[in-house]
């Protein structure tokens, strides 16, 4: 069939070829044309293909600051992420304060863009504001406080935020209960503690999907584990908890074969997987010399493609989302952490699609 399109001084003549692949000769007013050929899978955006959730965290400076970063978010994506203005630290201004602002304003920015937010996070041992520390409360009135701000915050996007990251990161590598913040020197039984948690947050929205989320988990065997024990643990109490989440911070280096059998071990448990904050470094060594090659664009293109094929071999009653963590590498928190020479996510710094982008959309059934 063919299109015949008239843009300005070019005429577009749009043949589909039975290869599925669609060619298009430009003519120019000369007559002189030049076909190119477009594979429309190139096409087709991530949010389009995918039957579920592709999230990406975002910051409201980014979204209110450059107007590329909110197209990019509308084009691409069908849900977000606060990457930080959700957090306790962020939102729990005193003991007699919150400041919406932010939260309000992704919330709305969601809504406005027929997208949904996932609440990250309600507990982190890293995001406890200074004033809460400093009060030095028992654990009595600590979790009176706790559960005041989760029924609040829960309470105020009951509808709206979906899904949330009740508590992040509480198990150190190997899978032993993390020693920094102030949980474990509050209370006895923190995973009791973080349980009830999930009880406050699921009584201020019984629709809402509440997930416990961390890092390198289809790699760390232990962590995996206490996960699961913390899981049947919850489960023995009537705790409920609807789904897990690995953060898959990982790179072009990481082991192909433990993050699939990782990934299988965590799907045993029959809850939702998030593959919630996916980057794939690619300067793995940290090098000041490291160039970003073309080969390393495919390497980059392969790592995500086989993680998408991995989630959709997923039951689908156990799909929920892959979050980016970030939209465009211009952006990206590992610049900061881990190298500034780093190219992480699915859009380079000008907002165009890298092979990463093709590579995920090529794993999207
Ligand atoms: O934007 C403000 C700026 O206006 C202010 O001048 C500056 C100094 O206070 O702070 C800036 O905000 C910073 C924000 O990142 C934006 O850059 C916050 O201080 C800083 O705490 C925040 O760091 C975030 C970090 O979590 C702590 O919340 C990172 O962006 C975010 O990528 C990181 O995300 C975590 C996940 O929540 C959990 N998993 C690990 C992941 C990476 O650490």
């Amino acid at each position: 069939m063919k299109k015949q399109i008239i843009l300005g001084v070019l005429y577009v003549l749009l043949f589909t070829s039975c290869s599925g692949d669609e060619s298009i000769v430009l003519i120019n007013v000369d007559g002189a044309s030049n076909e190119v050929t477009v594979n429309p899978s190139t096409q087709i955006n991530l949010k389009e293909k995918a039957k579920f959730k592709i999230g990406a965290a975002v910051k409201v400076a980014d979204l209110q600051g450059d107007v590329n970063y909110s197209n990019a978010v509308r084009t691409h994506y069908s849900q977000i992420t606060a990457e930080y203005e959700m957090k306790m630290a962020n939102i729990w201004s005193s003991s007699t304060s919150y400041n919406w602002t932010s939260s309000d304003y992704l919330v709305n920015y969601a809504k406005n863009n027929n997208m949904e937010v996932h609440g990250h996070t309600l507990i982190w041992y890293n995001s406890f504001p200074d004033w809460f520390k400093n009060a030095k409360y028992d654990s009595i009135v600590f979790e009176s406080k706790v559960k005041i701000y989760i029924t609040d915050v829960v309470g105020r996007y009951k509808g709206k935020i979906k899904s949330w990251d009740v508590v992040n990161e509480v198990f150190a590598d190997g899978g032993a209960l993390r020693e920094e913040g102030i949980i474990k020197t509050v209370f006895k039984d923190p995973i009791g503690f973080y349980g009830r948690c999930f009880q406050y947050a699921r009584a201020a929205d019984p629709d809402a999907k509440l997930f416990y989320n961390d890092y390198s988990v289809v790699l760390d065997s232990g962590k995996r584990a206490a996960m699961k024990n913390m899981v049947k643990k919850f489960k023995a109490k009537g705790y409920p908890i609807d789904g897990l989440g690995d953060q898959f911070h990982y790179g072009n280096d990481t082991n192909k074969q433990t993050i699939i059998s990782g990934f299988l071990d965590l799907a045993s448990t029959g809850l939702l997987l998030h593959i919630s904050e996916l980057d794939i470094k690619v300067n793995v060594n940290k090098s000041d010399s490291y160039v970003f090659t073309d080969a390393e664009t495919q390497k980059q293109a392969a790592t995500y493609k086989y993680i998408v094929e991995m989630y959709e071999a997923l039951p689908v009653n156990q799909k929920f989302a892959i979050t980016t963590w970030g939209v465009t590498d211009k952006y990206t928190w590992l610049t900061g952490w881990w190298h500034p020479k780093e190219y992480p996510l699915l859009l380079d710094n000008n907002y165009n699609k890298k092979p990463a982008y093709q590579g995920f959309l090529n794993g999207l059934k």
